[in-house]
């Protein structure tokens, strides 16, 4: 069902979030996050928020953080449809500036990456972190820290923070180093992974691929795809998606008789119809009969620098969480 039919409507959401059972109150945030933002943004701010939470024992805190982070994904998308100071944002603030738990830190960092550059409480928000960072004790996590910021800060098109400097990790510059970085033991978080693949802010990898039935039809359901890949194979598809493409994930140039030019992959075909999907994974109908010729295009519409929009642990914890597909 889709995450924006009309029965779905916010009381039946919010009796669904209350429900005993732990596996179905995760479905619906993650049903959520496909929804309209009237509807997901008061239930996924609710479930986000710390106060909702209270006095619970250690394996329903657990659960609770995982719920809370897939909340925080959802909450990326609202964020950007609100005005500075809106309800969203102002919450995403208190994850950034408190000792919130790393995960939740780390999901509201990236749900707040687009929104830096016009919104200078976030901005603020990121600055404070970097202020701390050199004094965290686990190198690990200053690490990600400092990589996150220093994405946002380069898609905000700002300098980052001085402060950040030392403990921001170099991407790796050819095919070799990020082998190697890909393979160094570090530990990886496949839960995670599944949350930077259905962010809306960072390479969008959901906006046209599907993983467990959701996401997008532009690129080959991976949930199926993975399982005839090995590792090698899984991450060069995602640094060089060009390098090897299966026939019928070519991409095309469609010319039309009006003179249109549109470019991306034949989706669907039938009755007349052509269904063709772009870069942004955004699907454009047009009658067959309009096309006057079709030219084969030697690039993938999977677009090639998607590791530049990820820091290294997104890449890691992304291809973890592809491997669960297995
Ligand atoms: C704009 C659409 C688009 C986005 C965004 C995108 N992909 Fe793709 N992807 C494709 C298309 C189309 C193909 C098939 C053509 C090819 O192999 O390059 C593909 C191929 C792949 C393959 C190889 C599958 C196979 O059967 O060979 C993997 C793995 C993959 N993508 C993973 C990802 C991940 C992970 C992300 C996010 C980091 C991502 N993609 C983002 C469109 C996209």
């Amino acid at each position: 069902m889709s995450p924006t039919d009309k029965s779905l409507d916010a009381p039946l959401f919010a009796s669904l979030l209350k429900s005993d059972n732990e596996a179905l109150r995760l479905e619906t945030v993650r049903t959520l996050q496909g929804a309209k933002s009237e509807i997901a943004g008061p239930l996924l701010r609710a479930v986000a928020d710390a106060a909702s939470v209270g006095n619970a024992d250690k394996q329903t805190l657990a659960a609770s953080a995982t719920l809370r982070a897939e909340a925080l994904v959802g909450l990326a998308a609202v964020a950007k449809s609100e005005p500075v100071g809106g309800p969203t944002r102002k919450l995403l603030r208190t994850f950034l500036n408190n000792n919130s738990l790393v995960p939740l830190r780390l999901e509201a960092l990236r749900a707040a990456r687009s929104l830096i550059a016009d919104d200078p409480e976030l901005r603020d928000g990121l600055l404070d972190i970097a202020k701390t960072i050199v004094r965290l004790e686990d190198g690990a996590i200053g690490t990600e820290l400092s990589n996150q910021i220093a994405l946002a800060f380069a898609e905000a098109k700002l300098d980052p923070p001085q402060s950040i400097k030392l403990t921001t990790s170099a991407k790796p510059k050819d095919r070799q180093e990020w082998m190697a970085q890909l393979n160094r033991g570090r530990d990886v978080d496949p839960a995670a992974g599944r949350r930077v693949f259905f962010n809306p802010n960072g390479a969008g990898c959901f906006k046209c691929h599907i993983v467990d039935g959701r996401g997008g039809r532009v690129g080959p359901d991976l949930s199926r795809a993975v399982g005839t890949m090995n590792r090698i194979q899984l991450i060069q598809s995602i640094l060089e998606p060009s390098r090897e493409i299966a026939p019928q994930f070519v991409s095309w140039t469609f010319e039309l008789h009006s003179g249109k030019v549109l470019t991306g992959m034949l989706v669907h075909e039938n009755e007349g119809k052509t269904i063709v999907g772009d870069a942004e994974g955004k699907l454009t109908e047009i009658k067959t009969i309009d096309i006057a010729a079709r030219v084969p295009q030697k690039t993938s519409v999977m677009p090639d620098k998607l590791a530049e929009r990820m820091t290294l642990q997104e890449l890691r914890d992304v291809i973890a969480f592809l491997e669960t597909q297995r």
